[in-house]
């Protein structure tokens, strides 16, 4: 039945959004914030450069998302995305990613071996296959019959790092490495907690108005083989609706998944919350369920709305996201926390 009093309540944060999105970037009344591509954590600066030279070119948000967070998988000298991210317990890189364009289409591919950029396997997924995502071997089988070369994607960093866990092999997830609480939360002499993940996950708006998003890691350092985490699954880390809005996360996937939590941020937003009030609420939702869980662990989202505003909410403090607009290129933020 039509409940009166939440509709009121959402038409009252809908009030809000419009002005706390048109304060925080000036926008005049009417106006749209595009271009814009907004990614999790610092390295979002140099994905956002290569997503936004796609955008100014009158690219789709498609293009942009896809060679944006191509830089990172690439780079090989971060740990937690493509190439160089920490391996599974057995030493084995497994890679996970989705893409999602503003026609609701979407590829996956889950626990990819061998192949350095697992975004542009899924956007093949996605465009080639009547499926939405390919998990594997069957994976891996599609890639290279596609073209895409296999590779070692274990750089010696991190084998060194396997070595060094394998000592004591204590899996246990923690908070993420730019959190300055991080040595009091996660001291060196924990081995297990040396270590942990950060996805990358992007949402670009192009001048056409059309939404797209990428989202892409190696999953948990040290994970059991075969552990497919948040970031391949649409609707949990990462979802677009081209009428709304588009949500991505970072963090221990397991809990993300648990909550559906990036379809949840989209229709919070279509309930009228700003993309930040949404964050929020589907972080609440983690601490609600899981208390003490929610203590120890990292969850972040980041959204955008159709209006090119933007926001992000995590469960610990740390979590940094980059924009990139008209306005300024390389901004990074610190999201707001629950801790
Ligand atoms: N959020 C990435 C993962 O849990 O694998």
């Amino acid at each position: 039945m039509f409940n009166r009093r939440k509709f009121i309540q959402a038409s009252a944060f809908s009030t809000g959004a419009m002005a706390l999105g048109q304060k925080y970037l000036n926008l005049p009344s009417g106006t749209v914030n595009k271009p814009i591509v907004i990614s999790t954590w610092d390295f979002g600066v140099a994905a956002n450069e290569a997503a936004w030279k796609v955008l100014t070119k009158n690219g789709s948000a498609l293009d942009a998302v896809e060679q944006g967070v191509s830089i990172i998988e690439a780079q090989g000298t971060n740990q937690s995305v493509g190439y160089g991210g920490l391996p599974d317990r057995d030493g084995v890189v497994t890679l996970d990613a989705c893409i999602m364009d503003e026609k609701g289409n979407c590829g996956a591919v889950l626990a990819l071996e061998k192949i350095m950029h697992p975004i542009s396997v899924a956007r093949r997924v996605m465009e080639k296959t009547p499926h939405v995502m390919l998990a594997g071997d069957g994976a891996l089988q599609f890639a290279l019959s596609e073209g895409f070369k296999p590779m070692n994607l274990l750089t010696p960093s991190s084998e060194k790092a396997w070595k060094e866990w394998l000592k004591q092999a204590k899996y246990q997830p923690s908070i993420n490495i730019e959190n300055k609480l991080y040595e009091k939360v996660a001291p060196k002499k924990l081995p297990g907690n040396q270590y942990n993940h950060d996805t990358i996950g992007m949402l670009a708006l192009d001048e056409k108005g059309n939404l797209s998003g990428a989202c892409t890691t190696s999953g948990m350092a040290f994970k059991l083989h075969g552990r497919v985490g948040d970031s391949p699954i649409i609707g949990a880390g990462l979802y677009i609706d081209n009428e709304i809005g588009g949500a991505t996360s970072t963090g221990v996937g397991e809990e993300v998944i648990r909550n559906v939590g990036s379809f949840l941020v989209v229709e919070l937003m279509r309930q009228g919350y700003t993309p930040e009030q949404a964050c929020k609420e589907a972080v609440m939702r983690i601490i609600k369920k899981k208390p003490e869980t929610a203590k120890n662990i990292q969850v972040g989202f980041l959204a955008i709305n159709k209006n090119g505003e933007y926001g992000a909410f995590a469960i610990q403090q740390g979590f940094t996201f980059a924009v990139c607009d008209k306005n300024k290129q390389d901004l990074v933020l610190k999201g707001k926390s629950y801790y």
